[in-house]
This record gives structure tokens, sequence and C-alpha cells, in this order.
């Protein structure tokens, strides 16, 4: 089948074909236009230019069928082109483009409000309302946080990542990409440890318990309880390197919110909408956020995010103080409807359960005869490992290896603090078959004295 003539979306022929070195020509081609009209601050992972996605393969100009264990950073959970997405975008877009829900509403973001009040954790009263970005949702967070409790300070987590907003990339952990020569940053934000079992000084066993203790000290001390506006975290740490804080320490860093009238804000923007086996990553340990942002996941590509909250903390806020001229667009709004009747219709949360099931295992028996793999870890389809130099804890550069699974036709990201985490997130509609040629390619290319 002529890639010219196939639409995108799980119809697309299933395999991984390579019909010219990765990048082929005609990518290489357009890459060097790329160069000349995009600055360089807009980085590439793979350099190939897609004409197709669908299911679990990105189709390239050269011909080229990937295999997808980026889901696009955890976006096309459903797939790129799901069917209910096509037909309500393409009915919505012939009926009207936008309006500003602002302006004139429609009946598609309120029913998104009402389907993410029901859907997120806790069986409190909320309200949700919609943005366009992950950034633009956690600054709103932070917005109504102030606002309703009339306190400054935002706390948040070593290895955090929140947007590259001024205030997101103050929130966020990370100086180089994210910070560095962007200052000077915004105000009243303190920074505390995160549990992260892998590289406690003292051990995993002992990381809940102490990093918590660590935190509330912290924020007593350094900047005053009473001070605290909101506590942010994302229940699984993204682009820090799928840090599943030690079990424990989200649940006393909670409560520490409570007792002090903190609003506790869980960023959900990558872990969301059935990525980790359940639809939000918080239910794992029955955390019930005051304020939780999502995106990506949302609407299946189409720019979408939200803010859905306790409805006393939301309603604070007066009319006019919240909102955008895009946000909520119809298009996305349609789009979401789609993604969460998929999710639900073809059980993609148990489908991502069912991706974990497959690869930690694949993942833990290359572990053990491989001593560059340091740690193997995710929930669902957020799987990671952590690369070592062999007999250490000194981080094993991880772009080597995508680079290598690039090469072979695999699309995989990289992550960590220390830039040496190999992080998988395939769309949830993969078939096995490619999950499993996945892992093969990656277990060769995880083989370094091999392969040099
Ligand atoms: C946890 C988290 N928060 C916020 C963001 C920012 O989202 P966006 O890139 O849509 O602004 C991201 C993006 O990777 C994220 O992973």
């Amino acid at each position: 089948m002529s890639t010219a003539t196939t639409h995108g979306g799980p119809q697309l022929p299933q395999e991984r074909r390579l019909v010219t070195e990765i990048p082929g020509p005609r990518s290489r081609e357009l890459f060097a236009r790329k160069q000349s009209a995009v600055p360089p601050g807009i980085g590439t992972t793979l350099p190939v230019f897609v004409t197709h996605a669908g299911g679990g393969v990105i189709v390239d100009v050269d011909g080229n069928s990937l295999i997808d264990f980026g889901s696009g950073i955890a976006v096309t959970n459903v797939g790129n082109a799901a069917p209910r997405v096509v037909e309500r975008v393409q009915k919505q877009v012939a009926d009207f483009t936008h309006t500003c829900f602002m302006v004139a509403p429609y009946e598609s973001y309120v029913t998104v409000c009402e389907k993410l009040n029901a859907l997120t954790p806790g069986d409190h009263e909320k309200r949700t309302f919609l943005v366009n970005s992950g950034a633009e949702a956690v600054e709103n967070a932070v917005k109504v946080a102030r606002h309703a409790t009339g306190r400054q300070a935002v706390v948040v987590f070593d290895h955090g990542y929140h947007g590259r907003t001024l205030l997101t990339m103050t929130l966020t952990a990370k100086s180089m990409p994210y910070k560095h020569g962007f200052g000077p940053f915004a105000p009243e934000v303190y920074r505390v440890p995160l549990a992260y079992p892998f590289r406690w000084p003292t051990g995993p066993d002992n990381c809940a318990e102490e990093a918590a203790a660590q935190a509330i000290d912290m924020i007593s001390k350094q900047i005053g309880a009473e001070n605290v506006a909101a506590v942010l975290i994302e229940p699984i740490a993204g682009e820090g390197g799928f840090i599943e804080p030690a079990r424990g320490f989200l649940p006393k860093i909670v409560e520490f919110c409570r007792a002090n009238g903190i609003v506790f804000i869980a960023d959900e923007v990558q872990t969301g909408f059935a990525r980790t086996g359940h639809m939000f990553a918080c239910e794992d340990e029955g955390i019930v956020p005051d304020i939780i942002t999502t995106a990506k996941g949302i609407a299946g590509g189409l720019p979408l995010a939200a803010v859905t909250g306790r409805a006393d903390l939301l309603d604070h806020v007066h009319s006019g103080g919240l909102g955008g001229t895009y946000g909520g667009n119809p298009l996305a709004c349609e789009a979401a409807l789609g993604v969460l009747e998929t999710i639900e219709q073809d059980k993609l949360v148990e489908r991502a359960r069912h991706i974990g099931e497959t690869m930690l295992p694949r993942l833990r028996a290359i572990q053990e005869h491989n001593p560059i793999v340091g740690d193997v870890r995710g929930r669902g389809a957020m799987i990671a490992v952590e690369l070592v130099v062999p007999g250490t804890k000194e981080p094993y550069p991880a772009a080597e290896i995508a680079r290598r699974c690039h090469e072979q036709g695999l699309l995989v990201l990289t992550a960590g603090t220390y830039g040496n985490v190999l992080r998988f997130l395939p769309p949830l509609v993969i078939p096995d078959h490619l999950l499993e040629e996945g892992l093969t390619i990656l277990e060769k290319a995880l083989n370094v004295d091999q392969n040099v």
C-alpha cells in the first residue's frame, strides 16, 4: 500500500518497515529546511518527518514505518487519528471552529468538564475549566490556590517538571535545558526532596519516611506552613525520569497539607488518561488531590488542558479572572469526548496494565544479564529503565542507546535529571507483536559491548 494514499489511524499496516536508512534522504532534506527556518531551541528527538501515524506506528516521508514507544510524549494514548476522535473533529470543523467559550459558549466544553469532574479522584463537588497546554493548566492551578488561600508560597519537588513558561520553568527542577539563561525566575517557589528510591542515600526502604520528614521539616522551618498556598507534585515524575515516589511518601505529604490548609495539587499532565493502568496515577495510593491538572492524553493531540478541583477553591476566583481566547476550543473538546469514549469502550485502562505486564518482566530479565540497566520501573504503560555505568550508580547516557533504537526503527524517548533514563510510552492501542519487536530491538541496543 502506498503511504501517499493511506490514512493514518489503526488501519495503517501495523509493521516495522525500513526502506531507507534512518533518517532517509527526504527527511534529511526537510531537516535542513527546518534548521534554516526554525531556531535550534526547538529540538528534535528523531529527525524523521511524518506523513501518517496510527496504532503503534509512525510512517515517514521516505516510506519507513517506525514502532512508536513515545506517543508524542504521552499524548496519543488512544493512538493517532483514533476513529472516534477523527469522526467528532471532522463533524465539528464543518459546524463551527471557534466562538470563544467566554463569549458564546457551546455544550461540548461543559460536557468535558462534567466528565472530568466525575472521573478524577474524589466524590466531592468539583469544577473544571479548560486551557491550552499543560503549563497553562499548572499556572492556573497556582493562581487558584493563591487566590483561595490568600497565601503566596508554592512548594515543588526535586526532579519535578511542570512546563516552560516563566512560572512553570521556575517550578521545574532541572536547569539545562529548561531554565539555563532564562532567569530571573518567579518568586515564592521553594523546592524540597522527592522520595527517589533508586538514589535515596540510605536506600529504598527508608526513603518514603525520610524524604517526607525532610520535606515537611523544610516547609515548616524555611517557609512556614501558614505561608504556603500549594504543594505541587507529579504523582510519578515524568521528565525527571519516571520516578515513582516511594510508597507512603505521597499520603504523608497530603496529610501535612490537609493539617495546614495547604492546597495539594497533583500534576497529572503526563500520567493521566489511562497511561499508568489507572485513569489517573493518584488512584494507585488512594490520593485525592484538591486540584488536579491534566493535558497531553486528554484530546489525542489537539491542544487542550484542564484544571479540575474542589468547587470551593475554584469558585473563589471572581468572574473573568480565569480563561483565555482558545481555552476549550470546540475541536479540542470534541477530540476529548472521542478520547474518553475510546478509553472506556476499548478498555484502555486494562490495556495499559497489560502493556506493563508485558514490558516489565522482559526488561527485568534484560537487567539480570545487562549491568548497564540499573533500575527498571514503571506502572501500566509508563515504563523506564535507568542506565548506569556497570557496577556503579553513575549515570550512563541514554541518548546513545536511544540513537541505536532509532536507527532500527524504534522511537524511544529519554528523560531523567541525569539524562540516563530511557522512557517508554507506547500508544495504549499498540498491537502485542510490535511491543515484542520493540523490546527485542531495545535489548540489542542495550547490549553496548556487542554493538559498538
Ligand atoms: C508533568 C507535566 N506538567 C506539565 C507539562 C507541560 O505541559 P505542556 O508541554 O503541554 O505545556 C508537562 C509536559 O511534559 C509535564 O510532563
